[in-house]
């Protein structure tokens, strides 16, 4: 009796497993529904084979093409330039067959040639992809929460202790009685632990790396082109906020420049069309502090001349953004008590005579920022 209840529990894991790594879709569309009812008039087979074709699993002549080799039909974490299948669907799903077929079969460009190279299609091929993409535009992109194995491990925890003390008190198998002992406080100190660091991190967000929905990168345009931060950034020196610059300002190189190396004119297109249509790109933001903080970009880059990759990071090697520093206040308070100021050159601080005393004097060899206030509550807090 007890047995079985003991192999019905221990294969709780499993179910749970099963209940959370289903797919989930990122870019659901609810709208389009319709257009469901319009796939199914084709073949559920053709379907089939519309999807073998775009992953290449159809042998045909010479060499089978893998579309999602370079359009992504799961979320990725990581860089990918070539636009994903969503994207590429998404736009070819109220155009005609033969426009798709144009761009496979007749690609016209410099990237979209040396990419889209001698593909061996038919146009029937084309029409049975077509079907396919027309479902990935419906039900966007597959996404594997990666946040999952930790809630994973930690209701097996859980698990683990359950069983334990079921043995312990019920079952009383296994003999040697420090072995429950040792699961349950590795369960216990693992389960503690986690439950500490998520609560301290809740609000904060360190290595936050969006996608964005232009791949706008800073290895190509502060470091590969040396653009000074300052000029898309430039309220960074004189006000609370750096800003992101508006498409008017990637315009002044992209009317000129309209292909890049890695994503051919995809990416382009998007800046391109923003401005025309006066449309704002909607840049996802990554450093935010609480409500309840003040921060001025102006007082550390203009009157503490901290470089902008002291808190950012080496920006113009990141081809993704993503926020380095955790933005925390034992972050703030760490740097003002070991940052000195520019106590001699900077007029900025000529108000503060008793510290130019104690420094001529010898009592202070530096003036650190939370020397002249740096850690007061009232200067960052409203
Ligand atoms: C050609 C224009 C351009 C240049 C030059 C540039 N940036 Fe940016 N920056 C952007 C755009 C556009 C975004 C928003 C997209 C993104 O986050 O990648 C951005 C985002 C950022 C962010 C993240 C903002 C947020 O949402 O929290 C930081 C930090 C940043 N830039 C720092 C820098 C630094 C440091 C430099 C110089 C090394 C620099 N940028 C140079 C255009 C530029
Ligand atoms: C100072 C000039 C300049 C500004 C301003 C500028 N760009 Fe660029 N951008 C370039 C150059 C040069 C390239 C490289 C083209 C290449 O790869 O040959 C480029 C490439 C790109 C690419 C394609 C990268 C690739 O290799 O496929 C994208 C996307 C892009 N820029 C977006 C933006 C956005 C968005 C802005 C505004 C926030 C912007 N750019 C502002 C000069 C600029
Ligand atoms: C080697 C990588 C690669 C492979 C393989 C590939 N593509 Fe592409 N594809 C690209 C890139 C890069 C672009 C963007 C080029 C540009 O816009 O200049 C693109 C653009 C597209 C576009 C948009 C064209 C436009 O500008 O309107 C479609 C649609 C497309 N691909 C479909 C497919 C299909 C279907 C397959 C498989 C038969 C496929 N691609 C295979 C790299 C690839
Ligand atoms: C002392 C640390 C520090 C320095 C130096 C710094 N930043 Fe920031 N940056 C931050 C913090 C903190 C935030 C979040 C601000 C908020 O939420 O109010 C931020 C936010 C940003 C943002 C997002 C938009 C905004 O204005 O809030 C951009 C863009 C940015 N910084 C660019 C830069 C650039 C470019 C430089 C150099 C010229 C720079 N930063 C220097 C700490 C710094
Ligand atoms: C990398 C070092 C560094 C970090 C990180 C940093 N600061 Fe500063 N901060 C400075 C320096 C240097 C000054 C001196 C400029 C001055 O005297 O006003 C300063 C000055 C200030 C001041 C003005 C103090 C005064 O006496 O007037 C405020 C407010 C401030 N910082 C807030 C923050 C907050 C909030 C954060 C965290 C989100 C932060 N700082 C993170 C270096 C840093
Ligand atoms: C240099 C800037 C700075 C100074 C000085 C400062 N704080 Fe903070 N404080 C912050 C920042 C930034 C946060 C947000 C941190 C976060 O979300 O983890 C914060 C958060 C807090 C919170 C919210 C708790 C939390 O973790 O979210 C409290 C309460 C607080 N501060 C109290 C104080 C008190 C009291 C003082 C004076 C002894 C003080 N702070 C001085 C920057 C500062």
């Amino acid at each position: 009796m007890s047995k079985k209840i003991f192999q019905r529990i221990s294969l709780l894991p499993v179910f749970i497993l099963c209940f959370l790594s289903g797919p989930q879709n990122l870019h659901a569309n609810s709208e389009t529904g319709d257009s469901v009812s319009v796939i199914h008039k084709l073949h559920s087979e053709e379907l089939v084979r519309g999807e073998r074709l775009f992953y290449g699993l159809i042998y045909s002549g010479e060499k089978a093409v893998n579309c999602a080799s370079c359009h992504n039909t799961r979320f990725s974490d990581s860089l990918n330039w070539n636009p994903d299948a969503y994207e590429i669907s998404l736009k070819y799903k109220d155009l005609p067959v033969n426009d798709l077929s144009a761009v496979l079969l007749n690609p016209k460009g410099a990237k979209l040639s040396e990419v889209h190279n001698e593909f061996d299609l038919t146009e029937a091929d084309v029409v049975l992809i077509k079907a396919y993409m027309d479902e990935i535009a419906v039900s966007g992109l597959v996404q594997a929460k990666p946040i999952m194995n930790k809630l994973i491990l930690f209701i097996f925890m859980i698990i683990v202790i359950v069983l334990a003390l079921a043995e312990l008190i019920f079952i009383k198998k296994l003999k040697p009685k420090w072995i429950h002992l040792l699961l349950i406080m590795a369960a216990l100190t693992y389960i503690g632990n986690t439950l500490v660091k998520e609560s301290i991190a809740i609000g904060r967000s360190q290595f936050y790396s969006p996608d964005q929905p232009i791949k706008f990168s800073h290895t190509i345009h502060a470091g590969q082109n040396q653009t000074n931060c300052l000029y898309c950034h430039p309220s960074a020196e004189y006000s609370k906020s750096a800003g992101i610059p508006s498409a008017n300002v990637c315009m002044n190189c992209h009317l000129i420049v309209r292909s890049g190396t890695h994503s051919g004119t995809w990416e382009i297109n998007k800046v391109i069309a923003a401005y025309e249509n006066n449309m704002p790109v909607e840049w996802i933001r990554i450093h935010n502090n609480p409500d309840h903080v003040f921060f001025s970009h102006a007082q550390h880059v203009s009157v503490g001349k901290v470089a902008c990759q002291e808190c950012h990071g080496e920006v113009e090697k990141m081809d993704r953004l993503i926020q380095v520093s955790d933005l925390s206040m034992g972050w703030c308070i760490n740097c003002h008590r070991e940052k000195e100021v520019e106590f001699h050159t900077n007029k900025f601080y000529n108000e503060y005579e008793d510290l130019a005393e104690k420094v001529k004097s010898g009592e202070l060899d530096m003036v650190s920022v939370e020397k002249v206030g740096g850690t007061e509550c009232m200067k960052c807090h409203y």
